[in-house]
C-alpha cells in the first residue's frame, strides 16, 4: 500500500478517536469523516508500519446513518467530529467504543447497555476555551477550535452547540481588543497578549464568567481596562478574571489568575444543590447530562446503608456534595487548591455539615490515614489511575467502587488491573455528555 493510491471499501466501525475504520489487505486503514456502513472511495494520505490513514476521495453509497451537520463549518472545525451521524446512532457508537475497549485493553466480556442520551444535544456546552492569534497583515484577532490535527484557528462566529451569549461575548473581544491594544498570540514565536478566551455559563441563570488567558507575568492597565469593557458591555457578564500563563506550553490556565472586576466565579444548580464555579475550578461542561451521572451514582449509593464516602479527585466536591444526603458522611480529596476553597463555599452556601475536604493527591491522603470507606468515588482525569492508587483504593474500601471515567481506554486498563486483583465488575454504563463528538463517558460500579 502506498500513499495516493485509491480503494474502493466499506467502512466497519468507528475508532475510539472519531475516525471510521475499514481493512485493505488485511492492513487497518483509519478515514477522517467517515460513517460506519459508508461506501467509500478512499485515497490513502500515510502508510504506517501497522496501520494506514486515508480520507474520502468519493461517498459512492452513503451510510443511511448519514445526516446532514447541522453546523456549517463542521468539516473544518475540529470540535464536533462525527456530526455527520445521526445522533440516535452516536449514542450506539458511543457503546461500542466502550465495548470495544473493554473487550480489546482490558479483556472484560460484559454487555454494556445503550448510551443515555444528553438531554440537549444542540446547545449543550457551557464551559468554551477558544484559543486566540490574530491576522498577519491587519493584525485582527482570530477566535474558535482549532482545525482537525492541526494548530491552525477556524475563525467561528457562530456555534451551534453552545449558548448564544458566548459568540457575542467573543464576538466583542474580537472587535474591541485593538482599541486596548490588545493583540492575539502567536504560539509559535510565544509573542502577543491574548491565548485563550474562556467562558463559563451556567446553565441555570444564564450568567457568564469571562477569563482572559494572557501571555503575561502581571496584569497591566491595558488588560484590566479591557476586562472593564467586556463587564460594562453585557449584563449576562458577571465577571472578567485575567489568567497570567507566560509559559510556553498546551497547558490553557496557569494556577495565577486574578478577578479584576466582578465575581470571580458563577453559580450553577444542580440536583438542587448550588456550586460555585471559578476560572480554574473543574465542572462538567454539560451540566444537565452530568446531572444524568450524579443522579446514577447517587442511586447506587443509596443501596448501601447509610455509607462512609471517599469521593476521589473531587473538583468542587460535585459527587461528595450531592450525595451528602444519603452518606452518613464523605472525605472529598482533590489536588487542586482553588478547587477546595470553591468547594468549602459550597458547603457553606448548602449548609452541609458532613463532608470534609482535603487538598490532596488521592494516593497520598490515602497512604496517611487508616480509616476505610463504605463506597470509594473514583473520578480520575483522562489518563486514568495510578496501579499505586487503584492499591490503596483497594486497602481502604470495603464495599464497592464507582469508577466515572471520560476515557474508555483508561478505564479498561484499570478494570482489568482491579479485577485481576479479584474485584468483580457489576455493570457498565455509558453517558453521552459531549454530544457530536467521539468523547464518551462511562459509570462502572466494582464489588470488592
Ligand atoms: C474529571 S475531574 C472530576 C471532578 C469532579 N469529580 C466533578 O465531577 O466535577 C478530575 C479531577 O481530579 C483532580 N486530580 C487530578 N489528579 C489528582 C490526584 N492525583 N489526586 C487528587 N485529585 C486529582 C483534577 O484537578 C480534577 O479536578
Amino acid at each position: 500500500m502506498q500513499t495516493g493510491e485509491l480503494y474502493n471499501v466499506v467502512v466497519e466501525k468507528l475508532s475510539n478517536l472519531g475516525t471510521g475504520i475499514t481493512r485493505v489487505d488485511g492492513i487497518v486503514v483509519f478515514i477522517e469523516n467517515a460513517c460506519p456502513k459508508d461506501s467509500l472511495k478512499i485515497k490513502i494520505t500515510k502508510v504506517n508500519k501497522n496501520f494506514a490513514s486515508a480520507e474520502i476521495a468519493e461517498i459512492i453509497e452513503p451510510s443511511p446513518y448519514r445526516v446532514t451537520p447541522f453546523c456549517p463549518v463542521q468539516k473544518v472545525c475540529g470540535a464536533c467530529q462525527i456530526q455527520f451521524a445521526d445522533y440516535d446512532y452516536q449514542l450506539e457508537l458511543k457503546r461500542q467504543i466502550v465495548q470495544d475497549s473493554l473487550r480489546s485493553i482490558g479483556g472484560i466480556d460484559i454487555d454494556v447497555p445503550l448510551t443515555i442520551p444528553s438531554p440537549d444535544n444542540k446547545v449543550y456546552r457551557y464551559k468554551i476555551q477558544y484559543p486566540v492569534s490574530q491576522t498577519k497583515v491587519s493584525k485582527r484577532l482570530l477566535a474558535g477550535y482549532y482545525k482537525p490535527q492541526s494548530h491552525e484557528i477556524v475563525n467561528i462566529k457562530y456555534c451551534p452547540i453552545q449558548p448564544e451569549i458566548c459568540d457575542k461575548i467573543i464576538e466583542f473581544i474580537r472587535v474591541n481588543a485593538q482599541k486596548f491594544s490588545v493583540s492575539g498570540y502567536d504560539e509559535k514565536i510565544h509573542t502577543g497578549d491574548l491565548r485563550h478566551v474562556v467562558l463559563r455559563v451556567s446553565s441555570d441563570s444564564g450568567k457568564v464568567l469571562v477569563t482572559l488567558v494572557i501571555n503575561s507575568k502581571k496584569t497591566s492597565k491595558k488588560f484590566e481596562d479591557f476586562a472593564e469593557e467586556i463587564y460594562k458591555n453585557f449584563n449576562e457578564v458577571t465577571g472578567v478574571c485575567l489568567n497570567f500563563n507566560h509559559k510556553q506550553t498546551n497547558v490553557i490556565l496557569s494556577e495565577n489568575t486574578v478577578c479584576v472586576t466582578g465575581q470571580s466565579f458563577v453559580e450553577e444548580k444542580v440536583l438542587g444543590k448550588t456550586f460555585k464555579i471559578g476560572a480554574d475550578t473543574f465542572f462538567q461542561v454539560n451540566p444537565k447530562s452530568a446531572e444524568n451521572i450524579f443522579s446514577y451514582v447517587k442511586d447506587e449509593i443509596k443501596k448501601s446503608y447509610s455509607p462512609v464516602v471517599l469521593d476521589a479527585y473531587a473538583g468542587i466536591a460535585t459527587f461528595g456534595i450531592l450525595v451528602s444526603d444519603t452518606a452518613k458522611s464523605v472525605v472529598s480529596v482533590e489536588s487542586n487548591k482553588n478547587s477546595i476553597e470553591k468547594a468549602k463555599e459550597v458547603l457553606e452556601l448548602n449548609n452541609i455539615q458532613n463532608v470534609e475536604l482535603f487538598a490532596q493527591d488521592t494516593t497520598k491522603y490515602l497512604k496517611s490515614v487508616k480509616r476505610k470507606f463504605d463506597v470509594t468515588i473514583l473520578d480520575p482525569p483522562r489518563k486514568g489511575c495510578t496501579k499505586d492508587s487503584l492499591d490503596e483504593t483497594l486497602k481502604h474500601t470495603k464495599e464497592k467502587i464507582i469508577y466515572v471515567s471520560c476515557n474508555p481506554s483508561t478505564l479498561a486498563r484499570d478494570l482489568k488491573y482491579l479485577t485481576e486483583k479479584g474485584c468483580k465488575l457489576k455493570s457498565v454504563q455509558p453517558f453521552d455528555m459531549f454530544c457530536h463528538t467521539y468523547h464518551v463517558e462511562t459509570v462502572a460500579v466494582i464489588e470488592i
